[in-house]
């Protein structure tokens, strides 16, 4: 049985961004599983990283001519896996590498590993809705395992420590209506505050703000999303991929309306906060990870503010949770 939960081992994940695709192929992984991912002729293609030859990995090699050369004997396969060239011989082998099933959506790649996959992968609004300026920000690995790695994004008690005076101000609490709302295809965690947030980053880059929502979609999709009287005012929403049970990949993909200031200037606010606070994020999951690891496995405790928590391991579980939706008042 796989280690995976059921929702992300049947799902699409996407392994690169596809401006990441330049010249050379891509060594990836998804689910322990080693991918190469290059710009084909056919355009963005996921193998196997393993050449049927002597099973070198083919992310190793080159792309030439739209096709990915083994650097050991030269064979060269395309998209779809079939080689196209053998050197020394005038018909290819009939051997080819093993090809995935490809999508690009959102200026990601996508691919899955499951037999019987949906048709396309699920993105949230307002991905690929009209009207945002968007930048998609591809984040290096973190020691992490998946769920702790998704909770962390949408966990609202850890800030106060982790990020004291960034995100949340340490010293400053105050009430908060948290309605929790869970449904068969997501969960939320709607939190209104109706105050003007007081730690730095919220009062530069929101004002007022009338709610912040944690959401999350499986297979392992969550996304924090500020509201303003005007309706939703940054959307980020982040893709992880489990490369390994304790490494995860991030795509974090940016949305704001259009016409609040130039995209470029508020990709590169976004980006200078986040900076930080990623950092921060990253190396608080590498500690938990090492830290669990000496224990073995995890054995966790449900807090009162883990309010997602249960929700989002039925979701990932491949579970249709039933629906349900309660308010309670948190001090935030
Ligand atoms: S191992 Fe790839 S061509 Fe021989
Ligand atoms: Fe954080």
């Amino acid at each position: 049985m796989s280690a995976y939960p059921a929702a992300v081992a049947s799902g699409w994940a996407p392994v690169a961004a596809v401006r990441e695709l330049g010249r050379g192929p891509l060594a990836r992984r998804l689910m322990d599983t080693p991918l190469v991912v290059f710009q084909s002729a056919a355009g963005p293609a996921v193998l196997i990283d393993r050449c049927p030859h002597r099973n070198m990995a083919l992310s190793r090699g080159r792309v030439e001519a739209g096709a990915i050369e083994c650097p050991y004997h030269g064979w060269r396969f395309a998209g779809d896996g079939a080689c196209v060239l053998t050197p020394g011989v005038d018909q290819p082998a009939k051997h080819g590498a093993q090809a995935l099933p490809t999508r690009v959506r959102a200026g990601l790649v996508w691919t899955t590993l499951a037999p019987a996959p949906e048709d396309e992968p699920r993105l949230p609004f307002p991905i690929e809705a009209e009207g945002f300026d968007t930048f998609l920000w591809p984040v290096r690995p973190s020691r992490a395992r998946l769920i702790d790695a998704i909770e962390n994004l949408l966990d609202p008690a850890h800030p106060h420590f982790l990020h004291a005076g960034i995100v949340r101000a340490r010293e400053m609490r105050r009430p908060v209506d948290v309605t929790i709302r869970v449904r068969s295809t997501f969960a939320e965690a709607r939190y209104v505050e109706n105050t003007r947030a007081r730690a730095l980053m919220p009062r530069l880059l929101e004002g007022l703000r009338t709610a912040s929502i944690g959401r999350f979609f499986p297979p392992s999709t969550g996304q924090v999303a500020f509201e303003g009287p005007k309706g939703l005012r940054l959307a980020i929403t982040v893709f992880f991929t489990p490369e390994t049970e304790t490494c995860v990949r991030p795509f974090a993909h940016f949305a704001t309306p259009r016409g609040m200031a130039p995209a470029w200037l508020k990709e590169a606010l976004l980006r200078a906060f986040h900076i930080p606070v990623l950092a921060q994020d990253r190396a608080a999951l590498r500690k938990q990870t090492d830290d669990i690891a000496a224990f073995g496995a995890p054995r966790y405790a449900l807090g009162p503010l883990d309010v997602l928590y249960p929700a989002i391991n039925a979701l990932i579980a491949g579970e249709t949770p039933p629906e349900s939706e309660r308010t309670l008042r948190l001090n935030l």
